[in-house]
């Protein structure tokens, strides 16, 4: 008998209860109904460290990730995440792009390249992708305009590149800032739990 699919979001939102936050508990809910096991971290109350730039874990060939001299959660998040088989990508957009909390994660996938001192560019180690990805998004300005002024979108995809998943859909959360305590609107909440279940279908 075939396990369960296994389904790890990543949300990069400051708030639990935000936009974003809710948006991912949909899709989350809408998979565990169609049949996933999931697992929900919330990046700021990860203990990830900022890349120091050492490059240690770029330095050896192969198709692993480098290691990381880091002793934080980043390893075992990892090892979650290589063991599922569909990842949810989720931040606001902050001042054009990804919050700084999403980008101190996707900084520490700098282990799926190899870069040894005197190349000039990464080369990506694996270019697998046998998972899928859902990406999430919010902002003040409608989605519209976020999507083409801003980099969120192009930053998450470059992330699940990397965890070796392709994107099987996206959700684009527009006018997310209108009030201080603001509900997912019905529209978004039920495209997140459309999502979900399409996540699960994908690769069940
Ligand atoms: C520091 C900061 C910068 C922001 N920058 C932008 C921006 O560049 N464009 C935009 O449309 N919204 C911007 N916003 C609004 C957020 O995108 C919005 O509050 C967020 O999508 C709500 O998500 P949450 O409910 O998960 O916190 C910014 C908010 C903050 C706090």
């Amino acid at each position: 008998m075939k396990n369960k699919p296994y389904i790890v979001a990543l949300v990069g939102s400051y708030r639990k209860n935000g936009v974003v936050s809710s948006a991912v508990e949909e899709i989350l809910a809408s998979a565990g109904e169609s049949g996933a096991e999931t697992k929900n971290v919330f990046l700021p109350d990860t203990h990830i460290e900022f890349c120091t730039n050492c490059r240690s874990c770029t330095q050896e060939e192969g198709s692993t990730r480098g290691r990381c001299v880091l002793d934080d959660s980043m390893e075992e998040l990892l090892d979650m995440i290589e063991r599922s088989d569909a990842v949810v990508l989720a931040s606001p957009m902050n001042v054009g792009t990804v919050t700084a909390v999403t980008k101190r994660f996707i900084e520490r996938l700098i282990g799926f390249y190899f870069w040894p001192w005197g190349s000039a560019s990464p080369k990506i180690r694996n270019s697998e992708k046998n998972k899928k990805a859902v990406l999430v998004t919010s902002s003040a300005a409608p989605a519209i305009f976020a999507g083409l002024s801003g980099t969120v979108q192009k930053q998450l995809k470059t992330a699940a590149g990397l965890l070796g998943a392709t994107p099987a859909g996206v959700l684009s959360i527009g006018l997310a800032a209108q009030q201080i305590d603001q509900e997912l609107d019905e529209r978004s909440r039920k495209k997140a739990r459309m999502l979900g279940k399409q996540l699960v279908e994908a690769v069940g």
